[in-house]
Order: structure tokens, then sequence, then C-alpha cells
């Protein structure tokens, strides 16, 4: 049996598959030496459970009235190396803005000290906002996605590193490797990673889309997965003119998820970015296949991608996460992500209501025109009401920043929330922080208080995270 090297007493906020944000009073959790959760109750049985655990009483870290902990946040889809330039360069559609101030950074990745200084940069950042798991696309340099694993296992961050795999495109060749070499250098890339054992960071086969990979890149990186049992990730149906390049360069393809699909990169360890366009059919080749959609809404808007409708992916029980997809999305936060997430199911409900009422009107005009020429109108399909379109909340947001990443990482047997035996991945949230960028004013509900740091709170706010009941935040001295 594993021993104790934390025992918390206080708030614990997290969700389950059944409950989108359960709010545990007055518990107490035990952490193993091992990093996993070995015990949550009621705080009364602390007398009892520190007889059964050998801990003793004082030992008790108590949390403040207006502290709780949460769950890790899983960032399902952010691009490392995009951190240098993250927050500008926002004025270009996706396929300028890849080709004007992506793709030319992500050359300069070959220099292994301008990898180092940003990817240490943007772990730390990460880490600092809360993102006990990330799921990275370095560049196509294999040498300097390595850099990446090195320091997200060096500062104790859960993370699946993709080097990215583009051969094919007339536009822009010079940021190309050949099939070969691409092929060549994930498996080397694989090679490396495998023998360095770490415990939580992973490689992953990332295919960058359909419009800069060649058909049989696409295939062996399918069987290449198939073979290490890998997660794959990619970006998918991100926005129309990249669908429309994709179909003209795939004439044989029925949809842009089939091109996936057939090259056999849709599988329970996958993860594709964006799916904003995705149509029913789609979505059930996804949930069939039990791949993941990252919902990632600050770059939708940033790069005036579109809106991807959460509340018909869950529908079709696809598995779903947020992600930031910086520097697409100009925030590292995944309270950021958050808010964006409720922010664009708002919008979905508006644009439905408006479609409603010029229905509604397009009706009234029939009705008028047709009874004026002497005719019956006769009956007219049930419009859907745009009042029925349910607002993602904020406890479904929050769910999807912790649990639902993990489910679409396929993580969640490990972490994600503070079921008994998983490991502890969590954030220790104090809202009275002395720098805090909101006040509680008075005794409210913790509902409201977690919905309060949800919208407003940042990283002034994040006291401690846990990784595997290790504390990487605050970092130490030497690191
Ligand atoms: N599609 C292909 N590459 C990228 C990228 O770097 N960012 C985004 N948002 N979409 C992409
Ligand atoms: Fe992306």
């Amino acid at each position: 049996m594993d021993t104790l090297q934390h025992v918390f007493k206080g708030t614990f906020v997290h969700s389950t598959p059944s409950c989108p944000m359960e709010v545990l009073k007055e518990h107490i959790i035990g952490i193993g030496k091992m990093g996993r959760i070995m015990f949550l109750e009621d705080a009364q049985e602390q007398t009892r459970l520190a007889q059964k655990w050998g801990f003793d009483e004082s030992d008790v870290k108590e949390l403040s009235k207006s502290e709780f902990f949460m769950p890790g946040m899983v960032d399902t889809h952010i691009h490392a190396p995009q951190y240098s330039f993250i927050g500008s360069a926002m004025d270009k559609p996706l396929l300028e803005w890849l080709e004007h101030t992506t793709f030319p950074t992500e050359e300069t990745y070959a220099d292994l000290e301008v990898a180092e200084n940003v990817y240490r940069a943007v772990v730390r950042r990460t880490l600092k906002n809360g993102t006990t798991t990330a799921c990275y696309f370095a560049t196509i340099h294999t040498d300097a996605s390595i850099v990446l694993a090195d320091i997200a296992n060096h500062y104790g961050q859960r993370a699946f590193i993709g080097k990215v795999c583009m051969d094919s495109n007339k536009t822009y060749p010079k940021y190309l490797e050949s099939c070969e070499e691409s092929i060549e250098e994930t498996e080397r890339f694989v090679d490396i990673m495998e023998k360095k054992k770490y415990d939580r960071v992973k490689p992953v086969i990332t295919p960058r889309f359909a419009i800069s990979c060649s058909e049989r890149l696409l295939n062996e990186l399918g069987l290449l997965a198939d073979k290490h049992q890998l997660h794959i990730q990619s970006h998918i149906s991100e926005s129309t003119a990249e669908i429309d390049e994709v179909l003209r360069i795939f004439p044989t393809y029925d949809s842009y998820t089939e091109v996936y699909d057939k090259n056999k990169l849709l599988t329970n360890k996958t993860v594709m970015a964006h799916g904003c366009y995705l149509t029913d059919e789609e979505l059930n080749i996804f949930r069939s296949k039990g791949a993941a959609i990252s919902h990632c809404p600050n770059s939708n808007i940033s790069l005036y991608s579109g809106h991807l409708d959460v509340q018909n992916v869950l529908k079709h029980q696809v598995k779903l996460g947020l992600g930031t997809d910086a520097a697409g999305g100009y925030s590292v936060s995944m309270l950021d992500a958050i808010r964006k997430a409720i922010e664009t199911s708002k919008i979905i409900f508006m644009e439905k209501q408006k479609e409603n009422r010029e229905n509604k009107k397009m009706y009234i005009d029939y009705k008028r025109e047709t009874v004026q020429n002497g005719i019956k109108p006769g009956p007219i399909k049930k419009m859907e009401n745009g009042t029925d379109y349910q607002v993602l909340s904020n406890q479904e947001a929050f769910r999807l920043a912790t649990l639902g990443g993990c489910q679409a990482l396929n993580i969640d047997h490990i972490t994600g929330n503070f079921e008994v035996n998983k490991e502890f991945d969590a954030l220790l949230i104090n809202m009275a922080a002395e720098d805090s960028a909101f006040e509680l004013f008075s005794d409210i509900a913790i509902e409201d208080a977690v919905q309060r740091f949800l919208y407003l709170g940042d990283d002034r706010n994040i006291k401690e995270v846990y990784v595997a009941g290790r504390c990487v935040v605050p970092f130490t001295n030497n690191a």
C-alpha cells in the first residue's frame, strides 16, 4: 500500500460523468507518494482516516474559506512554437496567417536555442495558468520537439508532444519535408521518446492537416500510430477555404473526415482540432471511431474561421475537450477557453434566434400572400425554435476544460477528477489572493464563487498546481 504525501481538508470542486460540477464541502483528501488519490471523504471521518492511513491530524493542511481545489485543466490543442508571436498577427484568416506568419516562424525552430527559449516559456506559462495536461504541436524539427518533451518533463507537466509532419503543398514548398524524411523523422522521434520512458510525456503522431500532407504520408502515419498504439492529432474542418482546398486535393474522398478515416487516423486516441463545419454524418464517424474534437473557440474567432456547435457535438456523443490553439488563439489560459466556449454558444443561440425570426417573417409573408390570392395556406414544416437551443452552462464548460479534455485524450481513467485511485492533477484556487482581479464581497454560495473565478480569475488566483501529486507551481528556485 502506498504511503501518504499530502492530506488536505476543505472544498473540492470537480466533474463526474453524471454531474458537470460537483461541490464537496468539508472534505478531506489523501494523496499517496505515487501521486494517486487514496481517499476523499467527509471531513468528519478525519480521526478514523488518520488511524487507518497513519497520518498525524496536525499535519492536515486546511484550506481557508476562500480556497478550493479543482482538477487541473487540459489544453487539448496548443502550438508551442507559436507562443513566440502570441497576440500579434491576428488580422488574417487561417490559410494566409499560416503562410505569412506561422510557417516562417516555425522554420526558425531548426535552431535549438530558439526552441529552448520559447518552449521553456510556454511550459512555464501554461503551468502557471493551470494547464496540467497539454497536447502540443511542435514543428517539423525532431530534435527541437525532443527539447519540448524534455522541458515538459522537467517542469512536471503532463504532455503529448507532436513532431509536425507536412510534405506536400504547391503554395509553400520551402517549408516542407519530403515524405520519406517525414516518416523517418517521425520514427526517430517516437524511438527517442520511447527510450526516454517519461512517465507523463508521450509522443503523438501529428500530420499538420490534410492540405499539407500527401496521401502516402497520411497512410504511413496511420500505420505508424497503429504499430506503436500512439495518440494522433491534427486539424479538421476549421475554415471553409480549408475544406474547399481539401476536397479539391482529395477528389476521390467524400468528406474531410473520410480523408483521415480511410488512412487510419481516426481512432479512440485521436484528437482533431476545430471541426466547425463537420456534418452530422461526419460526427457519426467520429463517434463510431471514438475520436475526439478539440474545441478552440478563441482561435475560431481570432482567425475568423467559424463556430463549433458544442451542443450538436455532445448530442452526437463525440468526445470533446477545449483547446487554446495558441497562437491562432491569443490566450494560453484555459479559463479564456472556458469563457470563449460559453460565448460562442451564446452567439450560436443568437444566430438561431435570428434565423427563427426570419423564418417566421417568411411564413407570415407567405400566409398573407396566399390569403390575398384566395388560397388556403398549406402546412409549413415545424421550424426550430431558437429558444430551444441550450446555451453551454458554466458548469458544463468547466467539465469540458477538465474531465472532458481527459476523455478526449483517453486519459480519463488516469486523471481528470478527484475519484479515488486517479492521479492528483489539481489546482489550489485562492479567490482572495492579494492581487486578485476580483473581490468576493460577502458570503456567497461556493457555486457562484466558482463561476466568478471562471469568468474573472487568472493565474494570480492559482496558488498551487499539482500534477500526479507533485507540486509543480510555484516553481522551485532552481527551475
Ligand atoms: N491548420 C494547420 N496548421 C494550423 C495551425 O498552426 N493553426 C491552426 N489554427 N490551424 C492550422
Ligand atoms: Fe491548431
